[in-house]
């Protein structure tokens, strides 16, 4: 039996879970828990539904409500868009229009923000200042330009306080621009990888005010909503998996051995040739766009531990996160080769070497600093810290930065906390310059970049193309929700 402990203090936004605790039946569905056995996995692989766009336009409904679907095969209440988790994945190529009624079937405010795309935050745009209030309908219109990085990019509610909570419950879906030359690949798998934790009945747990300050992170890690499903591929097939971290808080390192992994780029940073890798550390709202060559045998995708540090001497106590569960693998997949061999594919075609700032004048520099502090044990939040970014806390009737339309910047982001900060900005991807105190050799480009515990990244930007009022903030959402945001205003 599970004693109310940890778990005691449940909140989960307005969603009428508050209160709610774990009876008798316990965390039925933990993972890591001695009941393993009743999660049912190696279901095979499946991907959401696909919505394309044709004549330049994508034109979707997503009606956000609580659903009743299977995980692990076990029937449990989340919250999803359109009825599954994930959400539909959009296909999308640079210059098209995309529209989204989004209709707030929960009981709380939700709203949608599409992480990554190079859009206009303004209007009806890609506009976190949006609320979307229960049993509303808002129409929003993304115009893609036509010049418009592919690869992988995802959509999420966004609305301050209520991120990670609705994120966690199932709140989350790809987004694919196109390759202009398509890569040559036997199969093309979207993989999206979130964490959840779920009792007995199938409800999901929400978080106390510790794994808040920490990042939630959940007991079960799917894949496309499955639970370690299987998949199978012929030797020598090159496949591409685009793979999205949309955990709240959970990094994912990543393993597939034996197999011949070559990524394309993170997030939007495509580079010049794919490089060959045997580990890919994606941080809360990182993508991977990775082929696969296959070599006989069956392997699993793993996530090994991945240390973002704790609360340190801040709380007295040792309680650490779990990343990839600290105490040992998780298998996400299992990927079995079999069979007769096929050809090689071609060669990669030559990628757009993205652009490198480096040699651009600078118009400004900045600091950002991300800190945690001793906060007040506040009634709303629930945190028992401050997370702060220049030592305030996010308001979004404040302007924070703001910054020239068409100009280069630098900004140093500082971390003095314990635990790492995996920073966002919308609509302008950021160019890594330099991290652990090294200039990287090529153009690295992304738009969640890690600032390591104590550590410190430059990186620049070029706000191009749109001006108008956004945010940036810590992607492990409990600390966004906890006031770890910016607002910044191109003008
Ligand atoms: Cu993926 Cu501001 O978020
Ligand atoms: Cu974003
Ligand atoms: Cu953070």
């Amino acid at each position: 039996m599970e004693p109310i402990t940890r778990r005691g203090a449940l909140t989960l936004g307005g969603l009428g879970l508050a209160g709610v605790v774990v009876g008798g039946a316990g965390l039925l569905w933990t993972s890591s828990s001695a009941n393993t056995g009743q999660v049912q996995s190696g279901r095979a692989f499946a991907q959401p539904p696909e919505l394309r766009s044709a004549n330049g336009l994508l034109q979707v409904r997503l009606d956000v409500a609580r659903a009743s679907v299977q995980v692990g095969g076990h029937s449990a209440s989340i919250l999803s868009f359109n009825g599954g988790i994930p959400g539909p994945t959009l296909r999308l190529k640079a210059g098209d229009r995309l529209g989204v009624t989004l209709r707030n079937g929960l009981e709380e405010p939700t709203n949608l923000h599409v992480h990554g795309l190079h859009v206009s935050p303004e209007g009806n745009g890609d506009n976190p200042f949006v609320m979307v209030e229960p049993g509303e309908t808002f129409d929003y219109e993304f115009l893609l330009p036509a010049d418009h990085p592919p690869g992988l990019y995802w959509y999420h509610p966004h609305h301050h306080g209520l991120s990670a909570g609705q994120v966690f419950g199932g709140l989350y879906g790809a987004i694919i621009v196109e390759d202009p030359v398509p890569i040559e690949a036997a199969r093309e798998r979207v993989l999206v990888i979130s964490d959840i934790t779920l009792d007995g009945r199938g409800r999901i747990l929400g978080a106390s005010a510790m794994e808040q300050m920490l990042g939630r992170e959940g007991e079960l890690v799917l894949v496309n909503g499955q639970v370690n499903p299987r998949l199978t591929a012929r030797p020598g097939e090159r496949e591409r998996w685009q793979i999205l971290n949309a955990c709240v808080s959970r990094y994912l390192h990543l393993r597939l051995d034996g197999q011949r992994v070559q990524l394309l780029g993170v997030d939007s940073g495509r580079f010049g040739a794919p490089e060959t890798v045997d580990a890919i550390v994606l941080a809360p709202g990182n993508r991977a766009d990775v082929l696969v060559t296959m070599v006989d045998g069956t392997v699993e995708l793993e996530a090994l531990p991945y240390d973002r540090g704790g609360p340190g001497g801040m709380m007295g106590a040792g309680e650490r996160p779990r990343s990839g569960t600290s105490t040992g693998r998780a298998s996400l997949a299992t990927l079995t080769v079999a069979g007769e061999r096929v050809a090689a594919a071609p060669e990669v075609p030559i990628q757009r070497t993205p652009r490198d700032l480096r040699g651009r004048a600078v118009t400004a520099r900045r600091e950002l600093t991300f800190a945690m502090g001793m906060g007040a044990m506040m009634g709303g939040s629930g945190s028992m810290m401050s997370f702060t970014i220049n030592g305030r806390e996010f308001d979004a009737d404040r302007v924070d930065t703001t910054v020239e339309a068409g100009s280069v910047e630098e900004w140093t982001l500082k971390n003095t906390s314990p635990m790492d900060h995996p920073v966002h900005l919308h609509v302008w991807p950021m160019q890594i310059v330099e991290s652990a105190g090294r200039g990287p050799d090529t153009a690295i480009w992304q738009d969640v970049v890690n600032v390591p515990a104590r550590g410190q990244v430059r990186v620049r930007i070029a706000f191009d193309d749109f001006v108008g009022r956004t945010v940036y903030h810590c992607h492990i959402l409990d600390h966004e929700d906890a006031g770890m945001m910016g607002v910044i205003e191109v003008r």
